[in-house]
């Protein structure tokens, strides 16, 4: 084995895919794992079989169309979970079960109403039965990062003798400093006998944003695999950054850690995995951002103009950023465009990149230049589902001294409806007449508005969050028109409440 190579384990399809709104069915997780497959990722967490008939078919369908990678799939420290992950896991060519148990004394005492005895007896029992199944086990000691570190040693220990192939160190509430956890990786390697017979791995969360650097000083440590998430999404502030780990370890030779990772595939993968989930990049988030290349003060320009190493790190190319991009406009072919989504990891069938082309000229029309995320927007409101309610036209006036008003013509499962309404603004105005022709109880809990690129030409992306009968519902849409984009994400909610 390279005692400096870092095993990359995702885990974008389990721990990142909680994110409420950013749900992927089945072959959405497909296109995932097979880009996960192509940009050398280790092991794939495909899901935890026995929360839902969803993930369990998740696990499935991936494990029959990934060949390299190793599957994982999670489980509780509980029979009846490993039972179901193993079977999730029959078509796998590489095969992992993951489980584990809170180890730390919040967890033993507030989750479990137990004690360390018992909890370290259940760790092992667990990590033994799920062992008659596959050969490679993994066990996390959830909330390690707050665990008496004497314990943990102890649990650890303890599994490894049961059988773990690799032990998952998680700072599941992201509450550990930099330093704190390096040292906790640290004094498992000064007081854990049989250390040398399993792999350590960090499992960091972001929620004070020190995920990455608590995962590089895990690294430093001694620990050979890092849990990440492609543009570190996961619930709350997320999980430690693929990207990011993959290009510090690429850019500091000085560290001489060397992974599997073909960084060039990062960028088109980010940009699917957030078109797919719906969860817009920061800008400003690190390596693959909107700005992270994007030098703005005359100074900077001025030095990267000169030289590119003196304000520029890493070469944009290396992560799949051709920063000499053809520029799209109206006069672009069919080519041109489906040679762009394929550079930025979209493959559509003739008959999908037919309809993408229509809607592109359109947006050609309105917009001078066609930017990567207009094109990936396009390509991802595809994807809609079948709609009931659909707008047939919307009209918004508004402005200074006046009282904001709309009109909307519906047509609901080919019945037409019209109706009118005042509001605080065009989008009030809009949704309040809608609400008179489906009068259901929606109750908007969260609503965002985000432009794609710049200018006033720009093209704007809404999110939505619904509730309806105590339920939550997520709508899309994205429009040069505030009102339009605003009243189909809107629309898309009601369909989607429609489709149950
Ligand atoms: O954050 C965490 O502790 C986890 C475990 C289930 C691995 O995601
Ligand atoms: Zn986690």
């Amino acid at each position: 084995m390279d005692r400096n190579r870092v095993y990359f384990f995702d885990t974008t399809l389990r721990d990142g895919e909680q994110v409420p709104g950013c749900q992927l069915n089945t072959v959405e997780k497909i296109e995932v794992a097979k880009a996960l497959e192509s940009l050398g990722v280790d092991v794939i967490e495909a899901g935890f079989p026995i929360s839902s008939p969803g993930d369990f078919n998740s696990v499935v369908e991936i494990s029959k169309a990934v060949t390299w990678p190793t599957i994982c799939a999670l489980t509780r420290a509980v029979e009846k979970d490993i039972d179901v992950a193993a079977e999730a896991l029959k078509y796998a060519k590489r095969k992992r079960i993951h489980t584990g148990i809170g180890t730390s004394d919040s967890h033993i005492r507030h989750k479990f109403n137990s004690n360390r005895e018992e909890i370290l007896q259940r760790a092992v029992k667990a990590v033994r039965y799920a062992r008659k199944y596959v050969d490679d086990v993994e066990f996390y000691a959830e909330d390690a990062g707050r665990t008496d570190n004497e314990y943990l040693a102890r649990v650890v220990e303890a599994v490894i003798e049961a059988g773990a192939t690799v032990v998952n160190i998680p700072d599941t509430t992201g509450y550990c400093l930099p330093e704190e956890y390096g040292s906790k990786i640290k004094y498992l390697f000064d007081h854990v006998p049989n250390i040398d017979k399993a792999i350590i791995s960090t499992h960091c969360h972001n929620d004070l944003g020190m995920a990455t650097a608590n995962t590089m000083a895990g690294l430093l440590a001694g620990a050979r695999q890092c849990e990440v998430t492609i543009n570190g999404v996961g619930e709350r502030a997320g999980n430690t950054a693929l990207e990011e780990i993959a290009m510090i370890i690429k850019s500091h030779k000085d560290i001489n850690l060397t992974s599997n990772i073909n960084t060039s595939g990062i960028y088109p993968l980010s940009r699917t995995v957030s078109n797919l989930m719906n969860m817009p990049v920061q800008a400003n988030k690190a390596i693959v951002g909107k700005n992270a290349f994007a030098h703005s003060s005359g100074i900077h320009q001025d030095g990267v103009l000169k030289d590119v190493s003196t304000y520029e790190i890493i070469d944009p190319k290396d992560i799949g950023l051709d920063t000499n991009s053809i520029v799209l406009t109206a006069r672009s072919g069919h080519a041109a465009l489906k040679f762009r989504l394929e550079t930025l990891g979209i493959k559509l069938s003739d008959e999908q990149l037919d309809k993408v082309y229509a809607d592109f000229l359109l947006l050609a029309d309105k917009k001078k230049e066609i930017s990567d995320d207009d094109i990936l927007m396009l390509a991802g409101a595809d994807k809609k589902l079948e709609q009931v309610v659909k707008v047939d036209w919307l009209q918004a006036t508004s402005g200074i001294g006046m009282k904001p008003v709309a009109s909307i013509g519906v047509d609901i499962a080919g019945e037409k409806f019209e109706a009118a309404a005042s509001g605080n603004g065009p989008v009030d105005a809009a949704i309040n007449a809608l609400r008179q022709i489906v009068r259901r109880n929606i109750i908007i809990n969260e609503f965002t508005i985000q432009g794609v690129s710049k200018g006033s030409d720009d093209c704007c992306k809404v999110h939505m969050q619904v509730e309806h009968e105590g339920r939550h519902f997520f709508g899309f849409a994205a429009s040069t028109d505030i009102v339009t984009a605003s009243i189909e994400a809107y629309v898309d909610c009601i369909n989607k409440i429609h489709s149950l």
